[in-house]
């Protein structure tokens, strides 16, 4: 290739913390130990203890998202390898998770009330001066850890940050959060943190070509480069974007919750995951569908398939700012979005707190709350928003669960007249301990797990918001149901799926009370104004 080169429209990077395929709590320094120690350490060795269980457990489909890793036999050797590394690696990430571990025991044992100053000296050193022992308001006592701070500690570990570069040829992805990524072998991996400025001059090249060595440069290969880098790569020019220059509002649908909102002045994207284009499987919108600039990304939770670094680091050098929901702070369960993104090299990011708004060159986005979906967990980084452009307003509800159709009686007057809602319907959701058993810290009985689900609303409670908000429009989205995102959310629906059910029956009776409603799929354009 002696000429200017694009990145491939198909160029897939994944982000790996310690091998694994990193989200949101693996950059935060207070949970990244805690799946370290607690998950990945542990399903390695399990396999390394007895693979014949994983081998199984996965030749049932049902059990796809499940504990086990993928791998068969020949794996257990390289598996080991990984465990070693992480063990020397991570040892300050491993004393950080045994630390709290070790803490907590001792509040929950022996705090009865009464001052816990004389705890201080028992605090581990790993911990010292990074926690605040405190009580609730019932004397329960727990861990406030200085999450800032601990970005500066050996708890927070970019070392353990790289990136697997390859090219995809379809959309059939293994899950990827229970098995981790061992040899490179078709893949190139790059031992760069997240913030590596050179990303955005590479991820840039799907616009704008430049010469070879420009991209080895950017990503710091020093070397010689083979098949793996070059293949990357392709002489060809994406399809031409059809920007949207006329008036009112265009919606583009990406797919689960990735909504692309469009006026002349402004560009909004929500819960970014971008579907790579290689030619084949379901028709979709990919990275030639977006704008030069991305003026906001909104993001609505914590969750993979919501906050997802694969997809926003490759738009990062077209995101002027992100907007994330503000965190408790302190806590285990409920990192700092902020934090987590500004360490991944994001240059703008802003809190938006319940009910707080952004005003934009020709509207407003209004953050409003969003119950359940966390496993009852005290976790306050969930939002949904409400997107007001040229005064046409779209309420983006993400994955809340309206079991208390109350705080919609209490929102409608700020909502006002509502042009569209987007539901999300993923009523199953996984037991809570899917996504955070390694940072609870007492013992799981498997009825607390089963009952404090990861699900959004059924039918019944996303008719409650319909009835209670009066949208023009319904779009059941965030289903998980697209074939690309298999290997984030383990999902394979079947028309008796009780989510694909609930919401086939939300659709037809908003259309039965003259509401234009609809589950999308894969793409979808819509013009408003
Ligand atoms: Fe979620
Ligand atoms: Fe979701």
């Amino acid at each position: 290739m002696k000429s200017d080169v694009y990145l491939r429209q198909n160029a897939m990077v994944e982000p790996l913390f310690n091998q694994w395929y990193a989200w949101p709590y693996l950059v935060s320094p207070v949970t990244a130990p805690m799946y370290v120690g607690n998950l990945h350490l542990r399903l390695m060795e399990s396999f390394i203890a007895n693979p014949q269980i994983h081998i199984a457990a996965l030749k049932n489909p049902e059990m796809a998202g499940g504990p086990f890793l993928s791998f068969d036999e020949s794996k257990v050797g390289s598996v080991a390898q990984l465990v070693e590394k992480t063990r020397r690696q991570s040892a300050p990430l491993l004393q950080f998770a045994d630390a709290v571990r070790e803490l907590t025991g001792i509040l929950t044992s022996r705090a009865d009330g009464a001052s816990l100053l004389p705890f201080y000296p028992d605090v581990p050193e790993v911990l010292r001066g990074y926690v605040e022992l405190v009580y609730d308001v019932n004397h329960h006592p727990s861990i406030r850890f200085l999450e800032p701070l601990l970005y500066r500690s050996l708890a927070y570990d970019e070392a353990a940050q790289s990136l697997d570069f390859s090219v995809v040829e379809g959309d059939d992805r293994p899950f990827v959060f229970s098995t981790p990524r061992l040899e490179e072998g078709h893949r190139l991996r790059l031992p760069l943190p997240y913030r590596a400025e050179g990303l955005d001059r590479v991820f840039r090249m799907r616009e704008r070509p430049q010469p070879l060595g420009f991209a080895k440069e950017a990503l710091g290969i020093s070397g010689a480069v083979d098949a793996r880098f070059e293949g990357l790569f392709t002489d060809r020019a994406p399809r031409p974007s059809s920007v949207h220059a006329g008036p009112g509002v265009r919606l583009r649908y990406f797919g689960h919750a990735c909504v692309l909102i469009e006026t002349r002045d402004t560009t909004i994207l929500t819960d970014p995951i971008v579907a790579y284009d290689h030619g084949h499987g379901a028709e979709r919108f990919s990275f030639a569908d977006l704008p030069d600039r991305i003026d906001y990304v909104l993001i609505t939770h914590a969750h993979q398939d919501h906050c997802m670094l694969e997809t926003l680091l490759q738009l990062r050098h077209k995101i002027r700012h992100i907007v994330v929901p503000r965190n408790n702070g302190g806590g285990l369960a409920d990192p700092s979005l902020k934090l987590v993104l500004k360490n991944a090299g994001f240059a703008s990011v802003t809190e938006i707190d319940e009910l707080g708004a952004i005003e934009t060159a020709d509207g407003a986005i209004t953050s409003l709350p969003f119950f359940g979906e966390h496993g009852d967990l005290n976790i306050r980084s969930k939002t949904t928003y409400l997107v007001r452009l040229l005064g046409k307003s779209f309420l983006f509800c993400a994955d809340s669960n309206a079991f208390e159709p109350r705080l919609y009686d209490h929102l409608a007057d700020i909502v006002g007249d509502l042009d569209v809602a987007f539901v999300g319907m993923e009523c199953d959701g996984a037991p809570m301990s899917w996504l955070y058993g390694p940072v609870v810290t007492a013992s799981l009985a498997r009825r607390m797990d089963q009952s404090r689900r990861l699900d959004a609303s059924n039918r019944e409670r996303g008719m409650e918001l319909v009835k209670r908000l009066r949208p023009r429009a319904v779009y059941v989205y965030a289903m998980g149901s697209e074939p690309w995102l298999t290997y984030l959310t383990s999902i394979h629906y079947s028309e008796s799926s009780r989510p694909i059910v609930e919401s086939r029956a939300l659709v037809r009776e908003c259309q039965a009370m003259g509401i234009c409603a609809e589950s999308l799929f894969g793409k979808k354009e819509l013009q408003f104004g």
